[in-house]
């Protein structure tokens, strides 16, 4: 489709070609994009008149590979609001270029879609958190973006977004308020924190030194995946709003004998799914509209 795609860049072009591809296959004009992390893909199932596009099937999309993650656009109404829905994301540690990680974003926002909802599950480094607690991210510390790896590095579209974006207003002030609002409403106050979500390239865990490291850099919770994605879709404007489903503690002492392990992270998003179904589902039913000028 474009020269620029075999090198993983998401040309304009590019995005435009699946943006367009995927309007044309489906009624439905999504206002909201929902990213489902790890074990999370019950989101998904929650969308009224589901239309399934499998990655495989879409033009330029990548495909998923991670156990855990069905690998398909789902399109659909939540609460009467038109949706899609990620049933699987991409990772640095799949070897995809990170532009090609983020493509999903810049189609969502060819589409239409103003806010996005983004999911995953992580390790918890603070101390208080508990296994099954879900943290809304409040901000990011982006490891790889401290050595160059940032899927905004390379020329810069202006259609799509300014050079230089701020990033210290990147999670919504007024999607994190509303879900603490919901989330009491429900009577989820004991396991809701709020904190600040580091991203790694994995797929190793961390060690214990790297996780008293990030802990005393000021994360209180680790993961693989998000981070990219809320920097290219606040470059083109669109609100982000994020939960880490904490699947595990992170070891930080050399007599524990806890390893970090993926099923372990898959049956915690089984224990706390429908909770966190419930929380998203709400928070889109009483969404406004958009009215961030960027
Ligand atoms: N570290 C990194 N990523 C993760 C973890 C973890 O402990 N748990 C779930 N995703």
């Amino acid at each position: 489709l474009n020269s620029r795609s075999t090198t993983g860049y998401s040309a304009y072009e590019e995005c435009r070609a699946t943006a367009d591809w995927l309007l044309s296959s489906t009624q439905v004009r999504p206002t909201v994009g929902i990213v489902c992390g790890s074990g999370l893909g019950g989101l998904a199932e929650m969308l009224k008149d589901p239309q399934v596009f499998k990655y495989s099937d879409i033009p330029n999309f990548p495909r998923s590979t991670v156990h855990g993650h069905a690998g398909q656009l789902v399109f659909g109404t939540l609460k009467g609001k038109p949706c899609v829905c990620m049933q699987g994301r991409f990772h640095l540690y799949e070897g995809y270029p990170i532009q090609k990680i983020t493509l999903p974003m810049r189609v969502f926002k060819l589409m239409g879609v103003e806010t996005m909802i983004l999911t995953n599950a992580a390790g918890g480094l603070n101390q208080d958190y508990k296994v099954g607690d879900v943290m809304i991210i409040k901000d990011h510390i982006n490891m790889p973006g401290f050595a160059g790896i940032n899927p905004l590095a390379g020329p810069n579209d202006d259609r799509f977004g300014v050079r230089f974006p701020c990033m210290s207003d990147a999670y919504d002030r007024e999607l994190r308020q509303l879900a603490l609002d919901v989330a009491s409403n429900l009577g989820y106050n004991d396991f809701l924190r709020e904190g600040v979500y580091c991203v790694l390239g994995g797929p190793s865990f961390e060690t214990i030194a790297e996780c008293r490291m990030l802990h005393s850099l000021g994360a209180d919770a680790v993961g693989m995946s998000t981070v990219h994605e809320v920097i290219v879709a606040r470059h083109a404007g669109m609100r982000c709003f994020a939960l880490s489903l904490i699947s595990n503690r992170s070891v930080m002492d050399y007599d524990s004998q806890e390893k970090a392990n993926h099923e372990e992270v898959l049956e915690t998003g089984r224990l706390r799914a429908e909770q966190l179904e419930k929380l998203v589902s709400t928070m889109v039913a009483r969404m406004e509209h958009n009215n961030n000028t960027y």
